[in-house]
């Protein structure tokens, strides 16, 4: 085994986790985002990665430190509470012992992540979740090769950046039962998070989809001509996408309708809107259409570097998640 990061038994000044540690399987993106997550809310961590140090996981926690603590976190003593593994063989199954949770953010490999969940779901007791970052699997594909527990093969699909972002989408497989589901929504919501459950297993769980939706109309309406994509991002940026971080696409139509509400909305509006949705188009990833849309962000973006966009994202993100956290039970 060969660890290069250290645990402690100090569980820092919110942490009530004295026993056992989440295990992360994968610490590219996402798996070092978990780490932060983790860490800022008590957890002793142990991260198994062929190819990621303890500095680069480090550096991450430094990187986001603020925007973490900013949003209710506390990484006090997080140094003492995280592990790193290099070792995804012998080192791994050592790491097995004292694991309360797993979570896999590994290569998006349907074939590795469903042997991976078979390996530890042979040798992990039955409560352990084993939840997956997987944007583009099933649940019911993770869990095709499980014999012991299969029913506690989740996914736990969060956004990026993990450390800023709420929202984690929970999906259970055919043999999943829904208190499972639910101790896996009251995991991630014990870290801050925002689960959102997803009834049946479907390509791309839920918010994927709705992107993919939008992002398909976009590419067509570049394509055809009618907009730019610097003015499809400001047409959203600067209109609907406003509301939606707010309300969401459906309570923004309830309160669009005014007294009447929904029903009204569909009443008056409805017709229309049904005109749009038949006449919205497909778009297909021709090598041309890469090229308008790869040219497009480049006049967009200009000469700011992604860092700097990036940097700017958080902020105020971090800004408006604390304002709507402030706001309470008024916003879904
Ligand atoms: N990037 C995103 O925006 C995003 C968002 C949500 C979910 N996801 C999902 O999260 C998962 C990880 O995505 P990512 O973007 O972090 O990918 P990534 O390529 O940044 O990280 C994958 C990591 O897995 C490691 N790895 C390879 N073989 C391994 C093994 N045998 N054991 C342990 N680790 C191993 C790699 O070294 C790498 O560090 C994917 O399933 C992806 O679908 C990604």
């Amino acid at each position: 085994m060969s660890f290069t990061g250290n645990i402690g038994s100090a569980a820092g000044r919110n942490g009530q986790r004295a026993d056992g540690h989440v295990l992360l399987v994968g610490g590219g993106v996402i798996g070092k985002g978990w780490a932060v997550q983790l860490l800022a809310h008590g957890h002793r961590v142990v991260l198994a990665d062929p190819a990621v140090g303890a500095d680069e996981v480090a550096r991450h926690v430094r990187q986001n430190r603020h925007a973490v603590e900013s949003l209710g976190g506390d990484l006090d003593g997080w140094e003492s509470r995280l592990h790193v593994v290099h070792d995804t063989g012998g080192g791994l199954e050592a790491a097995l012992d004292g694991a309360v949770w797993v979570q896999e953010s590994g290569p998006e490999d349907p074939g590795f992540k469903s042997r991976l969940a078979a390996w530890l779901d042979e040798r992990l007791s039955p409560e352990v979740v084993i939840a997956s970052s997987t944007s583009g699997t099933m649940p019911s594909a993770l869990a095709a090769e499980c014999t012991s527990a299969p029913g506690r093969v989740v996914v736990g699909h969060p956004f990026h950046p993990v450390p800023v972002i709420p929202l984690v989408e929970v999906v259970g497989n055919a043999h999943t039962a829904d208190e499972t589901a639910e101790r896996a929504c009251d995991f991630y919501r014990s870290l801050g998070k925002r689960p959102v459950r997803v009834r049946r297993e479907v390509p791309g769980h839920l918010a994927n989809r709705l992107q993919a939706a939008l992002w398909r109309e976009a590419y067509s309406l570049v394509e055809r001509g009618v907009a730019t994509v610097a003015d499809v991002d400001a047409a959203i940026t600067n209109g609907p996408g406003l509301r939606w971080a707010l309300l969401g696409p459906l309570l923004g139509q309830h309160l669009g309708g005014g007294p009447g509400g929904m029903a009204h909305t569909l009443e008056h509006l409805g017709p229309p809107a049904q005109e749009w949705m038949d006449d919205l188009r497909d778009a297909r990833l021709s090598p041309e259409l890469v090229s308008l849309l790869v040219d497009g962000v480049d006049r967009e973006v200009g000469d700011r570097g992604a860092d700097e966009l990036s940097a700017v994202r958080d902020a105020l993100l971090v800004r408006l998640l604390q304002d709507k956290r402030d706001a309470g039970r008024s916003l879904p």
